[in-house]
């Protein structure tokens, strides 16, 4: 049985599409099953925005959670199994992706997750459930490529069409953690930002959160342990008064706050995604 269900999810996990071969396999499916995909930790960190996201929010009992754009179910799973009076659904364009999250889920009887195989743009998005709470991690840069293509043709649109994506979504979820890259794609010939302008990027996304009308309570970046490994922490500009969103800040300000994390000592674009956690009051 164990060798039938890791062979199945070696094969779905990795099936060549453009989101295959990206997160880790949750803690408890690896000891269980003796099943792990090499996934360098230091890249994405996906064990360290798991442990941030867990410092800064934890499901309440009841809670539904959403993680959209799931990919592999990281964060459904491991969530779903350490807070079982919480439910979970994973949103997954990729059928294998969906079809393994779950298959996980059945094996080891986690009746709290859903998982939604569909792809869903901007005209569907009033169609996922209420949640209390939303992750939505590096999905956004894809659209009008992933999908929305016929809503998002070209580059100098994003800001227009992230921001009414955003205001939607505020419909969808009371809290929201949030992070896109900054190369629209993935494509790195076609940034949105620079991907070393850490202020003004910071301030762009912000700027989008901000008129699509969520308040941004936090914002973390990866920094480097002693022992090598990442932690998320969050950014602490000096004499942050509260209530004033990222974006309001002075370019110095934040300037001097990000430079704490030495992002240009990380390899690649990914470490310099700052993750933004987000509430609104009720509508
Ligand atoms: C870059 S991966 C990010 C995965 C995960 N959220 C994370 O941060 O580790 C993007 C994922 O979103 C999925 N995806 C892309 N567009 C989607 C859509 N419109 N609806 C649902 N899933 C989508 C992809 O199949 C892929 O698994």
């Amino acid at each position: 049985m164990t060798d039938h269900i890791k062979t199945e999810l070696q094969t779905l996990y990795a099936d060549a599409s453009k989101h295959s071969t990206y997160q880790s396999i949750p803690e408890f499916v690896s000891a269980e099953l003796g099943y792990s995909e090499t996934i360098d930790e230091q890249w994405r960190g996906d064990k360290s925005r798991l442990s941030y996201l867990l410092a800064a929010r934890q499901p309440g009992d009841g809670e539904h959670w959403g993680d959209f754009g799931a990919n592999t179910g990281f964060f459904t799973l491991s969530l779903a199994k350490l807070y079982p009076r919480a439910r979970f659904t994973a949103i997954e364009a990729n059928p294998n992706h969906a079809l393994f999250i779950q298959r996980i889920a059945e094996y080891f009887n986690l009746t709290n997750v859903s998982v939604i195989n569909r792809a869903i743009g901007l005209r569907q998005l009033l169609e996922i459930p209420c949640f209390d709470f939303l992750l939505h991690l590096n999905v956004l840069h894809h659209a009008g490529h992933d999908f929305d293509r016929d809503l998002l043709e070209q580059r100098e649109d994003f800001t227009a069409y992230a921001t009414q994506y955003l205001d939607l979504l505020r419909s969808r979820a009371r809290g929201l953690v949030f992070q896109l890259g900054s190369n629209w794609g993935g494509d790195k010939t076609q940034p949105i930002i620079g991907v070393s302008e850490d202020t003004a990027k910071l301030r762009l996304f912000g700027s989008w959160l901000k008129r699509a009308g969520w308040f941004v309570t936090s914002v973390a970046y990866p920094s480097r342990n002693g022992d090598g490994s990442l932690s998320y922490r969050n950014l602490a500009p000096q004499g942050n008064p509260p209530n004033v969103q990222v974006d309001e800040l002075p370019e110095d300000v934040l300037d001097e706050a990000i430079s704490k994390f030495e992002l240009e000592r990380f390899r690649g674009e990914f470490n310099r995604r700052p993750l933004f956690f987000c509430s609104h009051p009720k509508r």
